[in-house]
């Protein structure tokens, strides 16, 4: 019979290979070659049956606690290894929620925004409903609808860029109704031929608002800008009076800046109202004494409004004897101008963050 190894070279050979075992997947490998059903161990022990008996007492004593020993440093090395990977885990992760946290830099509205909501949530409490059209239109609704024919002075006013469309770009959806051959086709000039478009699709009574972006060919400077952002408005009823224009659009402003805000209405010329006037308010900066930004009269003027004319109604075919109505328009990027005392509207435009985080 071959005699068996020597525990203490059984020890020793044990160690080394313990040692190397550095994952608990490379330890599990171990344990299954000293320990597992073939294991060296396991073999060792079986052999021990041919012993003789004197010996075998002694032998498989020891033999057995090696095994518990083992045992035990299996577990014990176990235990470290799990603890080292857990280690290695978080070090990796490196999360230390003792940090600051990284503030992120965020959005806020653009002021223009902020002006046409608040203009337009005044007007929605009032009834009015929010309407809206294309910036491309036909010369006929930015125009003629208007009571604006071809060779009116008032198309002077409102430098215009036309357009020279492909046919396919008159196909989309968002140009239905527009053909440049038969009509002219332009970017708007103002929000007015929305009013033509709604009150040819909706009988009345309505009240609409139409915020919106318009385009005029001009130089730009501290008060012009070649595109730039109108609120109109419109109601058409029995029985609309200038009363109710006066009513309304003076409410408006007194919510829109402040109630110790006056206004007043001097008479003016738009082609598509009749009688037309422009509205003025006390000035915001100096309550109506004189100052840079009123140009010392005092009051500064926010927009244009009248009575619907009677050729308006005709043009899209709703009874002038039945129905009035009243219009208005306003600049946005003029109330905005107003209301924080910005005094060159380009700087809306020019996306200095230094500015805009202001509002
Ligand atoms: N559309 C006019 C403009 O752009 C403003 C306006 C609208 C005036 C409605 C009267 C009625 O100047």
């Amino acid at each position: 019979m071959a005699s068996l190894p020597s525990i203490e070279s059984l020890r020793k050979a044990i160690q080394a290979p313990l040692q190397r075992a550095k994952t608990p997947e490379a330890l599990n490998a171990f344990r299954i070659a000293w320990l597992g059903r073939k294991g060296k161990l396991t073999l060792l022990l079986k052999k021990l049956g041919a012993v003789p008996l004197e010996k075998r007492r002694t032998l498989g004593k020891a033999y057995n606690e090696l095994k518990d020993e083992l045992d035990g440093w299996i577990a014990t090395r176990e235990q470290a290894l799990l603890a080292l990977q857990r280690v290695h885990a978080l070090e990796k992760e490196s999360l230390d929620p003792t940090l600051p946290g990284v503030p992120r830099p965020y959005g806020t509205l653009h002021p223009l925004s902020h002006v046409m909501r608040d203009a337009v949530d005044i007007f929605r409490a009032l009834g009015f409903v929010v309407a809206d059209g294309p910036e491309i239109e036909s010369e006929f609704n930015n125009f003629d609808a208007l009571n604006i024919p071809a060779d009116h002075p008032a198309r002077d006013m409102h430098d215009t860029f036309y357009l020279n469309l492909p046919r396919r770009q008159l196909a989309l959806p968002a140009m239905e109704g527009l053909d440049s051959r038969k009509d002219p086709t332009l970017l708007r000039t103002h929000t007015s031929p929305v009013q033509v478009r709604v009150m040819k699709n909706h009988p009345p009574p309505l009240a609409i608002v139409v915020p919106g972006r318009v385009y005029r060919h001009e130089a730009m400077d501290a008060t012009h800008l070649a595109v730039f952002h109108q609120l109109e408005g419109l109601l058409v009823d029995t029985g609309v009076s200038f009363a109710d224009l006066k009513g309304t659009l003076s409410r408006f402003a007194q919510q829109f800046y402040g109630p110790s805000l006056r206004t007043r209405f001097r008479p003016s010329f738009f082609p598509f109202t009749e009688p037309s006037a422009e509205m003025d308010i006390s000035c915001s900066a100096c309550g109506g004494t004189g100052c840079a930004l009123c140009r010392n009269c005092g009051w500064i003027e926010i927009m244009g409004c009248g009575m619907v004319h009677p050729n308006v109604f005709s043009a899209v075919g709703i009874d002038p004897e039945r129905y009035s109505g009243f219009a208005f328009g306003m600049g946005i990027e003029r109330l905005a101008m107003i209301k924080y005392g910005v005094n060159d509207l380009r700087q809306f435009y020019e996306n200095d963050l230094r500015f805009l985080r202001q509002f």
